[in-house]
């Protein structure tokens, strides 16, 4: 089982400052970071790609966890990598063969994740699940942060929790004090929190909070 934390999303935060964005998340505890990568073709935002991977790779050890919400995700996975990622989610619902994606990215020696949104079916995963190390299973529809938490979420991770314990799952979209809990009930290790984080006036206070909440 792995040990439960709390992954800030690099989404609302201060792009004109990343490296003191990265220092307060430091000095709040944070381990791992969560980069949201949007392409306005998946999904109808545009975000960043691999030179804020780059300028961040420079600037932190933390482990990066990158989050594709793209179209084409092995046309960038190398570069991703290459980067700095430390592990790369695709979308199921972006690709054409989910097993075929999990292998490619594998292949280049970064942790594997595959994302679905609320509306799309556990069983979409069913092939893939042998061929990743974790699920990012979506309480949002990707896109947006600041969004209202879809507790769908809660019976996809407790079916996968129940069907693959030893699989990290990972939750993201509207996760604050109050549905934090609920998730980690539900057997989820990893949490991505966005304004949750973001619009605090202290990170190492909110993100003490969320732990707390965890823990409780
Ligand atoms: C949404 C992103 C999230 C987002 C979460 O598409 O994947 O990582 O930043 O933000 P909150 O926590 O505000 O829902
Ligand atoms: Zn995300």
């Amino acid at each position: 089982d792995a040990a439960p934390a709390v992954l800030p999303s690099m989404l609302i935060c201060d792009f004109g400052d990343l490296r003191s964005e990265v220092a307060k998340l430091v000095d709040a505890g944070t381990k791992v970071l969560h980069l949201d990568v949007m392409d306005g073709h998946f999904v109808p935002n545009l975000t960043y790609g691999m030179p804020i991977i780059e300028g961040l790779r420079r600037h932190t050890d933390l482990p990066l966890d990158v989050h594709l919400m793209i179209s084409d995700p092995l046309k960038y996975a190398r570069p991703m990598v290459e980067a700095g990622a430390d592990m790369l989610t695709f979308h199921v619902e972006a690709v054409e063969d989910a097993v075929h994606t999990a292998r490619e990215i594998k292949k280049l020696g970064v942790g594997v994740g595959v994302a679905l949104n609320p509306d799309t079916a556990i069983r979409d995963l069913d092939s893939c699940l042998d061929e990743v190390d974790m699920v990012l299973v979506m309480s949002v529809n990707a896109g947006f942060g600041g969004q209202s938490f879809n507790p769908v979420a809660l019976d996809k991770l407790k079916l996968l929790r129940d069907s693959h314990p030893d699989l990290l799952l990972e939750i993201d979209g509207g996760i604050n004090e109050d549905t934090i809990g609920r998730a980690r009930a539900a057997g989820c290790d990893l949490f991505v929190v966005g304004s949750g984080i973001f619009r605090a006036d202290d990170y190492g206070v909110a993100i003490s909070e969320l732990d707390a909440a965890i823990a409780a």
